[in-house]
């Protein structure tokens, strides 16, 4: 099976998944931003790269379609969203629904959207972590794969509270890539079911 990974920045998740060895190839990293760091490490690595820049189109379906003919052209099974820092139109993640994934820094369905670290921290929440999920039309609502948490801190900034989530990042996103690769996620409902055992 192939795989895609979209990026807008740094791509430390788009790394981890390079670097796990999963079962399938990755076809492309795709940013929507030229100077998109990941994108080095990507090409330093021999994965073909594109850009589909956001500036250069007049709405968002323009881009969404742009970029939904891009991720064709590399006959994509499975888009995994890496730090894709742009919202996806209905008529894109429709398309796309059932292959697409996207790693969430919370732990859903608290704390929705951005700067969820600091939400966490002036919400008191003594837990806090991250999800993989598959899109739907709803942001960052969608089937949920695998979750793992982590304590919040007394002494907890964003940033280290960040980073603590961040290392459980790298591990879910491989761990639900690979499932998905392996065919073994089913959704059911709200649900998400995997064939075999948990490891
Ligand atoms: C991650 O925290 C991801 O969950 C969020 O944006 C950040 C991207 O980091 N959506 P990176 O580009 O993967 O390093």
């Amino acid at each position: 099976k192939k795989y895609v990974i979209l990026i807008s920045g740094r791509g430390s998740n788009m790394r981890s998944l390079l670097e796990a060895d999963l079962p399938g190839q990755c076809a492309a990293v795709i940013s929507n931003r030229p100077d998109a760091a990941g994108l080095d490490y990507a090409r330093s690595r021999g994965v073909a790269t594109a850009v589909v820049d956001h500036r250069q189109f007049a709405s968002r379906e323009e881009f969404d379609a742009a970029l939904a003919a891009e991720i064709e052209s590399r006959e994509a099974d499975l888009v995994l969203l890496a730090g894709f820092m742009r919202v996806l139109t209905e008529g894109f993640v429709r398309r796309f629904e059932g292959r697409l994934l996207n790693i969430h820094p919370s732990l859903l369905p608290s704390f929705p959207g951005l700067t969820t670290h600091a939400k966490a921290i002036s919400a008191g929440v003594r837990v806090h972590g991250c999800t993989v999920h598959f899109v739907t039309p709803a942001l960052d609502a969608g089937p949920i794969v695998i979750q793992a948490a982590v304590p919040v801190l007394d002494e907890d900034s964003e940033e280290t509270l960040g980073s603590r989530v961040l290392a459980q990042e790298h591990r879910v996103y491989v761990q639900a890539a690979r499932w998905f690769l392996e065919g073994r996620l089913s959704i059911q409902g709200n649900r998400v079911l995997l064939a075999g055992a948990r490891p």
